[in-house]
């Protein structure tokens, strides 16, 4: 526990105002600030997910996804097991294969991807990577080959600019890792075949289930090539070489939890009353800017992102700049102990492979008022933490 001591010992004073929410982890996320156990009262418990109100709760699930995100009209949504993981490793095994692949990674999870094709797939693949805080050039990837990708790393804070770089007009199809990316960033549709994102992210959901968005052209590649390996049953999408569409409607392959749809469908309303998808970009806008600003105050912090276009504004990370210290790893823990030692900020250090640092999400749950009332708190931390 930190004492007044360290008052005295930092120049800055501790500051007096907390946080409402100290929840800053990049996931799961903080739950909607609308959220109470109440919100789930309306959950279908016992029933069966195949009984009329289980399906109506999936099929909504669904369909306000699709209203929100303005998911087209000819893209398939499913819920699929296993969170984002699963709904990608889906994708991966499911369509992979039929052409070469060019495999994109920046940060810890998009070279998960990469091991998966490389290692267990053995897939003939390009392997594209950048260094924590930098990106891969997108244009340089050859797009008749199958690319995957993550649009916002999670881990080092970079995400896509925009998706210029991708041409409409390609031959292979494009699978894009999306999870802390969906409902705070804009997704080009017409530039991606497969997007996959988890409800425990930007809408503070839980983790249970994966959400599959496929384009036509996906779809296409479903029903016209097999892969040599064999598909386990929580994989597979197609039957008789058809596309299984019940999946598309909320038929699920195996038992979804129904407490964490009702716990979706209420972050969805939720969404939808702080102005749908242009609102919850703007609350993460507005979040990550307060940060973006307090680095820009303060010569010992800077963003881990080196290009300003490509700073996140839902995993924000951070490192610690100042020359006095010598144990980056050590001194970054320290400060994020402290902080959740006076229950200002949970789970801010950064991500276990990516550089010595903090990670602050910034996702539309949090309040812009509580990442203003942490900051001081996070000044404080590191003027004590370098006299000590
Ligand atoms: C970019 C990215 N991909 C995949 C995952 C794994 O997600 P899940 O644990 O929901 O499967 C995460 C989790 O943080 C992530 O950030």
């Amino acid at each position: 526990m930190v004492t007044t001591n360290d008052t005295a010992r930092s120049d800055v004073p501790k500051p007096t105002v907390r946080p409402v929410n100290p929840r800053f982890s990049s996931g799961p996320c903080a739950k909607p600030p609308s959220f109470t156990l109440e919100s789930l009262a309306d959950a279908p418990l016992g029933r069966s997910h195949r009984a009329g109100v289980g399906k109506a709760k999936l099929a909504e699930a669904i369909d306000l996804t699709r209203d929100i995100l303005g998911v087209p009209d000819n893209y398939r949504i499913g819920i699929v097991p296993a969170s984002d993981t699963g709904a990608f490793e889906m994708a991966m095994w499911s369509l992979l294969g039929a052409r070469p692949a060019e495999m994109v990674a920046w940060e810890s999870f998009g070279a998960g991807w990469v091991t998966d094709v490389v290692k267990q797939l053995k897939i003939d693949a390009q392997v594209h990577t950048a260094d924590y805080g930098q990106i891969v050039d997108m244009t340089a990837l050859n797009y008749d080959n199958d690319v995957c990708f993550t649009w916002n790393g999670t881990t080092s804070g970079v995400r896509m600019p925009n998706g210029d770089m991708i041409p409409a007009d390609r031959a292979g199809l494009t699978l894009c890792d999306a999870t802390s990316a969906a409902f705070a960033q804009d997704l080009p549709w017409d530039r991606l075949d497969v997007t996959t994102f988890s409800w425990q992210k930007v809408m503070g959901g839980e983790a249970a289930h994966g959400m599959l968005i496929l384009s036509p052209r996906a779809v296409e590649r479903l029903e016209s090539y097999i892969p040599a390996w064999p598909m386990p049953k929580i994989f597979r999408l197609t039957k008789g070489g058809k596309l299984i569409e019940g999946i598309f409607r909320g038929e699920t392959i195996n038992t979804p939890s129904m407490l964490a749809v009702e716990d979706y469908l209420h972050a969805l309303k939720w969404g939808q009353t702080v102005g749908g998808l242009t609102g919850l970009q703007a609350r993460a806008d507005a979040n990550a800017q307060m940060i973006f600003d307090f680095c820009d105050a303060n010569n010992w912090i800077a963003n881990l992102a080196e290009d300003p276009a490509t700073r996140s504004n839902t995993s924000v990370c951070l490192k610690f700049t100042d020359d006095r210290i010598t144990d980056g790893a050590a001194f970054a823990k320290a400060v994020a102990k402290r902080l959740e030692s006076e229950d200002v900020a949970l789970d801010i250090g950064a991500y276990r492979d990516a550089p010595a640092g903090l990670r602050i999400w910034c996702g539309a749950t949090v309040e812009t008022a509580d990442i203003k009332a942490m900051l001081p708190w996070l000044a404080w931390a590191f003027h004590t933490e370098i006299k000590t």
